[in-house]
């Protein structure tokens, strides 16, 4: 008898980031989730086949993400586990140390990836964190080092400062907020571009027709139609769900097949780029 689609483990597509190492095109993300909720949701994600985890220090959750995972039962190993610096811990030795305590938080002496939360330009840090960074890399304390809601110009001076592009850029994106020079400039370089609130909740996604009207003949989530919309582009995302149908189906796209029509479709909900966080006013703490 065959396994019933319910309970069959979900099969995630991969990319790749720039030194060929594997990551999944579906993450899972955990902010807004604390304690015993947070636990039991990364659990129930690790166990049913996220193999990569969103969380930050900022998130007051880097605790319960970490035991989510070992709850899960799946070997450490097959986990990518992201974190993110905090604007208060921006600078070299800052840096250094909020790494150390997301480590002793999440109960793990690797991550395996560490973003720089926001530029937070005001405080000019964010090079030398960016230099501890790819310290603690080489010291194999992190395996991949990246950043969060930089701007083309932002990384360029990552670049300018040190010769080293950031192997991910997470930034706003979903189908109301495409973001296609910034996806470009990430390909030039070679940063992969991951999406946060790839959902578009807080651009009021869900309730646009041609969403709706795409996932209905389908016979999917609007959900499912943003995320496959990205992934098809190579973007990896990273839903949030505390339900763990949901956490399925968000992660479940093999039946999600977009027409060109449905792209040019989406194209429409572009909100344009002033309505991103724009991350030379907006900081993070
Ligand atoms: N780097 C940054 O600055 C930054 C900023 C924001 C977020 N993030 C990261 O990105 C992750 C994702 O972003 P996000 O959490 O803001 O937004 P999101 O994943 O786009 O949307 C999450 C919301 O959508 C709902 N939802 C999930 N799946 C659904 C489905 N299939 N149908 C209908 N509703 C669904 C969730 O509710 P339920 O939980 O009730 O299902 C939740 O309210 C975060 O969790 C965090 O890890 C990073």
């Amino acid at each position: 008898m065959s396994t019933p689609a319910s309970v069959r483990p979900l099969s995630i597509p991969t990319t790749t980031l720039r030194d060929g190492s594997t990551i999944p095109l579906i993450g899972f993300g955990t902010s807004g989730m604390k304690g015993t909720a947070a636990v039991d949701a990364v659990a129930s994600a690790v166990g049913s086949g996220y193999r990569l985890l969103d969380t930050a220090a900022q998130y007051g959750n880097e605790a319960a993400v970490g035991q989510g995972v070992r709850d899960s039962g799946v070997p450490r190993a097959d986990v990518l586990v992201t974190t993110k610096v905090a604007g208060g811990d921006q600078g070299r030795e800052a840096a250094r140390r909020g790494v150390e305590e997301s480590l002793r938080r999440l109960g793990l002496d690797r991550v395996d990836i560490v973003l720089i939360h926001w530029p937070n330009p005001s405080r000019g840090l964010f090079v030398e964190t960016w230099e501890m960074l790819l310290e603690l890399r080489a010291e194999g304390l992190i395996s991949h080092a990246g950043v969060s809601n930089f701007r083309p110009e932002q990384l360029t001076a990552l670049h300018d400062a040190t010769g080293e592009w950031p192997e991910l850029n997470q930034i706003q994106l979903s189908p109301a907020l495409p973001r296609l020079r910034e996806v470009s400039f990430h390909e030039e370089h070679g940063i992969a571009t991951e999406a946060w609130g790839p959902l578009g909740g807080r651009e009021g996604l869900f309730s646009q027709f041609a969403l709706q009207r795409i996932a209905a003949r389908l016979d999917v989530d609007p959900a499912q139609v943003s995320l496959r919309w990205a992934v098809d582009r190579g973007i990896i995302v990273i839903p949030k769900s505390t339900d763990p149908d949901r956490q399925r189906r968000n992660a479940s796209l093999e039946s999600v097949v977009l027409t060109d029509g449905d792209r040019a479709l989406l194209a429409t909900l572009d909100l344009g780029e002033d309505r991103v966080w724009d991350s030379r006013v907006h900081e993070e703490w």
